[in-house]
C-alpha cells in the first residue's frame, strides 16, 4: 500500500447508518457535477446506493472517463482500481480511495522486485526473455502494469483474459502471468492447453521459481503463485452439496476459483458475466454462485423470481473491499465539500507512462 489510513475523527465513529447515509447524500449534493462515485459490485449495499456507476474491474476502468469534466472520482473499490482510474484519467481529475487500507491481498502477492527477479531468472534459464510476454491481471500494483507495458505485454481482466492471453501467445512463445495462478490456469485451459504439460507455477520465494531451466524451457505458461483468498474458498464438495440440495441448479463461478471448481461448475466468468447470466435467465431458475457475498446477496434481492445463493454456506466477503465503510465515504466527501483533498491516490508520472500503455492496450484491443 502506498499510504497509511489516518484514523477517522470521533465525529464519524459509531454513527447510525441513517445519519451516515444522510451526510453522504448532503456532501454529494454539495459537490454536484464536480464528483463521480464509482462502486465495484463487491461493495456493500450502503455504499452501492451512492454510486453513480457500478461495475466490475473492467467496466469501471472504462467508466472512469465517462465524466472527464469531473474534478473528483471517489473510487469505492480497492487500491489497484483507484490507481488504474488515476492512470486513465486526465491530469485535472483527482482519484480518491475512501479508505487507504482497502488493498487486495492477491495484488500484494507480486511485487515489482519479485517480478524483476523472476524476469532475470527466466532470462538465465532461456538465454533470453525475447518471446516471453508478461500479462498482468488488473489486480496488481501500477508498477507491475508499467513493467508489462515496457516489456511488450498487456493488462487483462477476468472479462478479457482469454483474448488477452491468446494475443500474448501470438506475440511470443510463452506467457508469464501474474499475480493469479488460477485465472492464468483457467484461461490457458480454456484456450486448449494442458495444465500439467504446458504450465508451471512460479514460486517467487524460490530460486528460479522452484524449477530447473529445462522445466522453464518446456512450459508455455509460467503462472505466478498468487490467489484470491475469497475465491479460493469454493470447493467441488460445495458444488456437489448444492446439486444435491437443489436438483436442476446452475452452478456459476468466477475464474479466480481453482481449476477443479471451474471444471465442476456449469459456467464460469467475470462479475459482469455472472450478472448478465442471472439477469437473462428464466424466472424460477436456481443459481449457486461462487463469488463474493455482497454481489450474490444483491443479485438474490434484485431477482426475487429466482433462487440465488452463495456456494459457500459460510459468508464469504472480501475483507478489504469491506473496509470502505460508509463512515469513510462520509468523511471523504465532507472533506472534499469543505475544500480538503484527502486520500488521493496518485501514481508517479514515470510509472504512469508505461502502465498507461499496458492499460490502453487492453482497452483498445479488447474494447
Ligand atoms: P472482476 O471485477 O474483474 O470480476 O474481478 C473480481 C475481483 O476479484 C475484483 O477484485
Ligand atoms: Fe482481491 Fe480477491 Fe478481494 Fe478481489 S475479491 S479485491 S481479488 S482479495
Amino acid at each position: 500500500m502506498a499510504a497509511v489510513q489516518v484514523p477517522l475523527p470521533a465525529d464519524y465513529v459509531d454513527r447510525s447508518p441513517e445519519e451516515l447515509a444522510e451526510r453522504i447524500r448532503a456532501a454529494k449534493a454539495k459537490l454536484g457535477d464536480r464528483l463521480v462515485i464509482l462502486g465495484h459490485h463487491y461493495q456493500r449495499d450502503e455504499i452501492i446506493e451512492h454510486a453513480d456507476f457500478r461495475g466490475d474491474s473492467y467496466k469501471l476502468a472504462k467508466d472512469a472517463n465517462l465524466r472527464p469534466e469531473a474534478e473528483f472520482i471517489v473510487f469505492c473499490g480497492v487500491h489497484f482500481m483507484a490507481e488504474s482510474a488515476d492512470i486513465l484519467t486526465p491530469d485535472h481529475v483527482k482519484v480518491i480511495l475512501p479508505n487507504l487500507a482497502a488493498g487486495c491481498s492477491m495484488a500484494d502477492m507480486a511485487s515489482i522486485f519479485q517480478v524483476r527477479r523472476a524476469w532475470k531468472d527466466i532470462g538465465t534459464a532461456l538465454g533470453t526473455t525475447e518471446g516471453v510476454i508478461p500479462v498482468t491481471y488488473i489486480n496488481s500494483a501500477a508498477n507491475l502494469k508499467a513493467f508489462v507495458g515496457e516489456h511488450g505485454g498487456t493488462v487483462c481482466t477476468s472479462t478479457n483474459a482469454p483474448t488477452a492471453v491468446a494475443w500474448a501467445l501470438e506475440q511470443g512463445e510463452k506467457v508469464l502471468f501474474f499475480p493469479d495462478q488460477h485465472l492464468g490456469r483457467n484461461t490457458g485451459v480454456r484456450l486448449g492447453f494442458d495444465p500439467d504439460a504446458d504450465m508451471l507455477v512460479w514460486d517467487p520465494f524460490k530460486p528460479m521459481g522452484g524449477h530447473t531451466p529445462d522445466e522453464i524451457q518446456r512450459a508455455k505458461f509460467l503462472l505466478w503463485k498468487g490467489h484470491c483468498s475469497v475465491h479460493k474458498r469454493f470447493s467441488v464438495a460445495q458444488i456437489e452439496a448444492a446439486r444435491e440440495s437443489h436438483p436442476g441448479v446452475t452452478v456459476l463461478v468466477h475464474p479466480e476459483c481453482e481449476l477443479d471448481v471451474v471444471r465442476a461448475a456449469d459456467l464460469n466468468g467475470s462479475t459482469e458475466f455472472i450478472l448478465k447470466s442471472v439477469e437473462n435467465s428464466a424466472a424460477g431458475s436456481t443459481w449457486a454462485i461462487g463469488t463474493e457475498i455482497n454481489l450474490v446477496s444483491r443479485l438474490a434481492k434484485e431477482h426475487p423470481d429466482k433462487t440465488i445463493f452463495c456456494l459457500d454456506p459460510q459468508i464469504c466477503p472480501c475483507s478489504t473491499m469491506y473496509r470502505i465503510h460508509p463512515s469513510f465515504l462520509a468523511w471523504t466527501l465532507e472533506n472534499l465539500a469543505e475544500g480538503n483533498l484527502v486520500n488521493q491516490v496518485q501514481v508517479p508520472e514515470d510509472v504512469k507512462v508505461w502502465s498507461r500503455v499496458a492499460l490502453q492496450r487492453m482497452l483498445t484491443v479488447w474494447a
